[in-house]
């Protein structure tokens, strides 16, 4: 659907034809940009969705929910996968050790990690991993704390687990999200949860937590004996002038007897659909744990298959510099929503600067709206498909998760139907 004689010439001049030719995109040659979205409804859950939602409303439903990216992933990947595939060879398979020296090479250099082979886990998802853990690490029944709003699967696999949900609910103060740390420890010294998930690059609100705030934060838990599970699967989304900094590079020793680290290069490269992620565990008994507790679940079957192994280790390997570009073409969709806000949206708040992953996470309470009502108005009157803030927990009432991670003409054109819409109303 690519059309060779269709070529833009600079990323701002990247067209979408919103209306017209399905959802074929074309971009620069020789820039990740021509590679990047072929919009197919049958390929991609994020858009078949929307397309089915569609009730021949004229303006297509644009989707901007689902935490993937509508570019396509790093072009080795694509190739190494089609070599693969050709072989029509898809017996067992097992993970060569050249995996391993990816994923560690891959966070060595970006992070400082030193990780031995044996303290990767390779596995097929963060949310199977995290759902493993409260089993290895909590006794039925046990409270488990989140920091809301959060992720909303991290809610499901405490419920399913049997657990109990406890919050600790980040505050905004100065234009951000920030911890309570008076009310984390209170809540952890008076209902003793014995497990925390920590998210960060946090999910909704785009925070990244600094090394301050994770070295606060990881004291409180040591002191209480709460063993921490760190969702770090967004820790490569992260924008200039921040710097991530992960629970491992605080090193503290005591602190890897109680962690576990969750990875993956579904977000950073956009593979989601391949369904695989990296747990780091530095403690031999921790690692024992989980991987029995992995056992006795029967989840880990053969683990990730060749497939994912596969475009993982390309990405890792190959893939830093088609990163670099995403980023900063996802930085300057930042940079023109958070524009086009000031100017055209000011009771819309965000926050003060994006520090990471690709999501607007946007406050339309000053126009008092039900979140039925933010719901429909987004769905149904913009035709935007986002996430509602609320499914992050109550917290996120009133507010909207927005995936930019997309051509910026769906960004502008998302930003059209909410400016024009909101001309309705009155703060
Ligand atoms: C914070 C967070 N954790 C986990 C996941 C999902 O991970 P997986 O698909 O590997 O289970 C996501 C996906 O959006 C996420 O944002």
């Amino acid at each position: 659907m690519i059309s060779e004689n269709n070529q833009q010439n600079s990323l701002s001049d990247v067209t979408y034809p919103l209306y017209e030719n399905g959802y074929s995109y074309t971009g620069v040659n020789g820039n990740i940009r021509d590679r990047l979205p072929v919009f197919d409804d049958i390929l991609s859950l994020k858009w078949q969705r929307s397309l089915a939602d569609r009730n021949g409303d004229t303006r297509k439903l644009l989707p901007l929910w689902i935490a993937d990216m509508d570019f396509e992933t790093v072009p080795t990947v694509k190739e190494a996968l089609q070599k693969r595939i050709s072989t029509g060879i898809y017996g067992y398979s097992y993970i060569p050790e050249s995996y391993k020296e990816a994923v560690a090479d891959w966070f060595k250099n970006r992070f400082h990690h030193s990780l031995l082979s044996r303290e990767i886990i390779p596995f097929t998802g963060v949310i199977p991993a995290i759902n493993a853990a409260i089993y290895a690490f909590t006794r039925p029944r046990a409270n488990v704390l989140l920091q809301t709003p959060v992720y909303h699967p991290f809610f499901k696999a405490i419920a399913s687990t049997g657990r109990t949900l406890l919050k600790s609910p980040l505050v905004r103060k100065n234009n951000r999200y920030e911890i309570d740390f008076v009310g984390f420890e209170k809540v952890i010294r008076e209902q003793r949860p014995e497990l925390f998930v920590l998210c960060n690059p946090q999910n909704p609100t785009g925070r990244v937590f600094s090394r301050e705030e994770l070295q606060r934060l990881t004291d409180i838990c040591l002191r209480y004996r709460v063993f921490i599970v760190a969702d770090e699967i967004h820790s490569d989304i992260v924008f200039k002038p921040t710097e991530f900094t992960s629970t491992l590079n605080l090193n503290n020793e005591e602190l890897s007897r109680h962690l576990i680290v969750c990875t993956s290069t579904s977000k950073t490269f956009n593979l989601a659909g391949l369904a695989s992620a990296n747990i780091f565990i530095k403690d031999t008994l921790v690692r024992k744990r989980f991987l029995e507790t992995v056992e006795k679940l029967g989840q880990q079957g053969h683990g990730p298959g060749f497939i994912q192994t596969i475009a993982a280790e390309t990405a890792y390997r190959t893939g830093k510099y088609w990163l670099r570009e995403t980023l900063s073409y996802i930085q300057e969709n930042f940079a023109y929503a958070y524009k086009r806000l000031d100017e055209e949206l000011p009771h819309v708040w965000h926050s003060e600067k994006p520090e990471g992953t690709y999501f607007l996470w946007l406050d339309f309470s000053r126009y008092g709206f039900s979140n039925r009502e933010l719901e429909n108005l987004l769905l149904v009157r913009c035709r935007i498909q986002a996430n509602q803030g609320y499914i992050f927990g109550e917290e996120g009432s009133g507010f909207v998760r927005i995936n930019i991670a997309c051509p910026r003409s769906i960004l502008k054109e998302a930003l059209d139907r909410l400016v024009e819409e909101l001309k309705n109303y009155r703060v």
